[in-house]
C-alpha cells in the first residue's frame, strides 16, 4: 500500500489489519444501501464523484487498484497491451462453473487458438444461421408478451436472451430443458438457463462470505452450505451438457455428420476442442454467461429509455420507416428483410445502442486483471501481478469527458452533434467508451451482440409501443446491470400502434 501511496495513489481510509477496508465497506453498505455496486458507489462517494486515475483498496487481504479514468487505458490496451493479462483471482470466482474458459485463462497459445475457433463460429454463414434462430425466438416471445399485455421487461428480456443463447449454443431442441437445482437444502427442477444464471449470481455472492474474506486461501474449497449448493448446481449443468455431447457423438457415429451450426456442433468438429469434452463444456457455459445477460440488459435498458423519451423513440421509428420496407407491416416479412447488410444502415439506432451501453454498461467493472511485468502506467509504477480492476462505469461517467453524463443523449455518438465533444469543447478521449474493454482481451462477442441488438429491436418495436407502467420510472428508471445481486423490476405495457 505504501509503495502506491508514495506515488500519490489514494487509498480509502479506515484500513484495519486482516480486515483491510472490508469493515468500512460494510459500514458504507449499511448506511447507503447502494444499488449500483458496493465498490463502485463507495469509490464515487469517497472521491466526491471525481476519482483519480488509480485508487486503491485492500479487500479480502488483497491489494487492488481501480482504474477510474481513460488516461491509463491507452497504455493498458495499446502500447503496453502485451503485458496486460487476467489475474489468477478472476477465474477463481467462477472456477466450478466455467472451468478454464478463455474468459478467465491467461493469454497463452491455447487461449489464442480457442479464441480463434470461437470467433469463427460467430461469423459468416454460422452467424446467419444463429440470427435466423434468434428471429424465430423473438417472434414467438413477442407473441406471448402481446398476449400477456403487461410484462416485467427485465425478467422477460433475460428469459428471451437465455433461450436464444442456449439455442445458439446447443441447437433449438436443447434450448431450455429442466434440470435439478438446489437452494436452501431443497432440490427442484428448473430451466437450464435459469439454473445457470441464478447459480452464477450465487457464485459471485460467495466471495463476500466472511470466512473467505478472512481466509481467501480457502477459496478453492467449497465449505459452507452456499458453496456446496453452488458446486452441486454447477455439476448438474455440466452433466447435462455432457449428455448432449454424447448424443451428438452417437448421431455422428451413425450418420457421419453433425447436425446444425450451433456452437457445440462446431466445437465437436474442431481439432483444438475435439478431444476434450471439458474444454467444450467450459466454452459453451462461458458463451451463455457472457452473452445472455449482457445483451438482455442492453435491450431492457434501451426500451426503458425509449419509453422515457418520445423524441428519441420517434427518431428511431422514422429511421426504421425510411430503411425498412416492411416496417409497420407483416412481422414475418420484416424478419426476412432484416439481414446483416440492412442493419448496417441503422445510424440512429447505433447511437442509441452506444448510449445505452455508456450510461448503464452491462458489465460495470472488468474482472481482475494484471500486468505480467513491472510497468509505468499513466505515470504510476505498477508492480507485476498486482490486481487491477477497470471501473467501466466511472469511465463512462467521467465529467471531464461527457456533457451531462447522467442524461441519455444518443447524439453523443454523432460527429455532427455538439455532444460529440467534451464539456471543454475538445475531442473526447477514445478510451472514454469501453463497454467491451479493449486490447487483446476485448470482448469476443462484440459484433455478435451489436448484430443481435439491431435485429431484435426493430422486431420488438414493430407495431407495438413499450410503455412504462410506473409513473416514477418514467422519470427515474431503476439502475440495471448484469452483475447486480438483486435485479430490479420494470413493468411495461405493450400497446399496439399502426
Ligand atoms: C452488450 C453485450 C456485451 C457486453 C457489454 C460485453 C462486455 C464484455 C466485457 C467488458 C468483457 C471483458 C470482461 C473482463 O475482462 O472482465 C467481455 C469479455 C468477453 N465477452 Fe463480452 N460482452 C457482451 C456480449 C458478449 C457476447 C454476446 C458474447 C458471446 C457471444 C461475449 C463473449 C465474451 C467472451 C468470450 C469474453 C472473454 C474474452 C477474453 O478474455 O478473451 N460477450 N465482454
Amino acid at each position: 500500500m505504501r509503495f502506491y501511496e508514495k506515488q500519490g495513489v489514494p487509498f480509502h481510509s479506515g484500513f484495519l489489519p486482516f480486515l483491510g477496508h472490508y469493515y468500512e465497506l460494510i459500514k458504507f453498505q449499511k448506511k447507503n444501501n447502494p444499488t449500483l455496486h458496493p465498490l463502485i458507489e463507495y469509490i464515487q462517494t469517497y472521491f466526491d464523484q471525481k476519482p483519480p486515475v488509480f485508487s486503491g483498496i485492500i479487500f479480502s487481504q488483497r491489494l487492488c487498484l481501480f482504474v477510474n479514468r481513460p488516461e491509463a487505458l491507452r497504455e493498458l490496451f495499446v502500447s503496453k497491451n502485451r503485458f496486460f493479462d487476467k489475474h489468477p483471482s478472476s477465474g477463481n470466482i467462477l472456477k466450478k462453473i466455467a472451468g478454464d474458459s478463455i474468459a478467465f485463462q491467461k493469454s497463452n497459445q491455447i487461449w489464442a487458438k480457442k479464441r480463434k475457433v470461437i470467433s469463427s463460429s460467430l461469423y459468416k454463414q454460422k452467424l446467419i444461421v444463429m440470427l435466423d434462430i434468434m428471429k424465430e425466438i423473438v417472434l414467438e416471445t413477442k407473441d406471448q408478451w402481446a398476449k400477456q399485455g403487461t410484462i416485467d421487461i427485465v425478467q422477460e428480456t433475460s428469459n428471451m436472451m437465455m433461450t436464444i443463447i442456449l439455442a445458439c449454443a446447443f441447437g433449438r431442441q436443447n434450448e431450455n430443458p429442466l434440470i435439478n437445482y438446489k437452494e436452501k437444502g431443497e432440490i427442484r427442477q428448473i430451466q437450464l438457463g435459469q439454473a445457470l444464471s441464478t447459480n452464477l449470481g450465487r457464485a459471485i455472492e460467495r466471495e463476500f462470505q466472511p470466512y473467505l474474506i478472512f481466509f481467501p486461501e480457502l477459496f478453492p474449497y467449497y465449505l459452507s452450505i452456499l458453496d456446496q449448493e453452488v458446486k452441486y448446481n454447477a455439476e448438474q449443468v455440466i452433466e447435462y451438457i455432457r449428455k448432449i455431447i454424447q448424443i451428438k457423438r452417437v448421431n455422428f457415429a451413425q450418420t457421419g455428420h453433425y447436425e446444425g451450426d450451433d456452437l457445440l456442433s462446431v466445437l465437436l468438429q474442431d481439432d483444438v476442442f475435439q478431444d476434450s469434452d471439458q474444454m467444450i463444456i467450459d466454452e459453451c457455459i462461458t458463451f451463455f454467461i457472457a452473452g445472455s445477460q449482457t445483451i438482455a440488459v442492453a435491450i431492457s435498458n434501451f426500451l426503458s429509455y425509449m419509453a422515457q423519451s418520445q423524441e428519441h423513440e420517434n427518431q428511431i421509428r422514422m429511421e426504421f420507416g425510411k430503411l425498412l420496407q416492411n416496417y409497420g407491416m407483416d412481422i414475418q416479412k420484416l424478419a426476412q428483410e432484416l439481414d446483416l447488410r440492412k442493419i448496417e444502415e441503422f445510424e440512429y439506432l447505433k447511437c442509441c445502442y452506444n448510449e445505452t451501453l455508456r450510461i448503464e454498461p452491462p458489465l460495470i467493472i472488468s474482472s481482475s486483471v494484471q500486468l505480467t511485468e513491472d510497468q509505468q502506467i499513466a505515470g504510476v509504477n505498477i508492480k507485476q501481478d498486482d490486481m487491477l480492476i477497470i471501473n467501466i462505469y466511472q469511465i463512462h461517467h467521467n465529467k471531464d469527458q461527457w456533457i451531462d453524463d447522467e442524461k441519455f443523449i444518443p447524439e453523443r455518438f454523432n460527429p455532427q452533434s455538439q455532444y460529440y465533444l467534451t464539456p471543454a469543447g475538445t475531442q473526447r478521449d477514445q478510451f472514454s467508451f469501453v463497454p467491451f474493454l479493449g486490447g487483446k482481451r476485448i470482448c469476443l462477442g462484440k459484433t455478435f451482440a451489436e448484430n443481435a441488438f439491431k435485429i431484435i429491436v426493430p422486431l420488438l418495436m414493430n407495431n407495438y409501443k413499450f410503455v412504462l407502467c410506473d409513473d416514477k420510472q418514467k422519470i427515474q428508471k431503476p439502475f440495471f446491470n448484469a452483475i447486480m445481486f438483486k435485479r430490479p423490476q420494470v413493468f411495461m405495457k405493450l400497446e399496439r400502434i399502426n
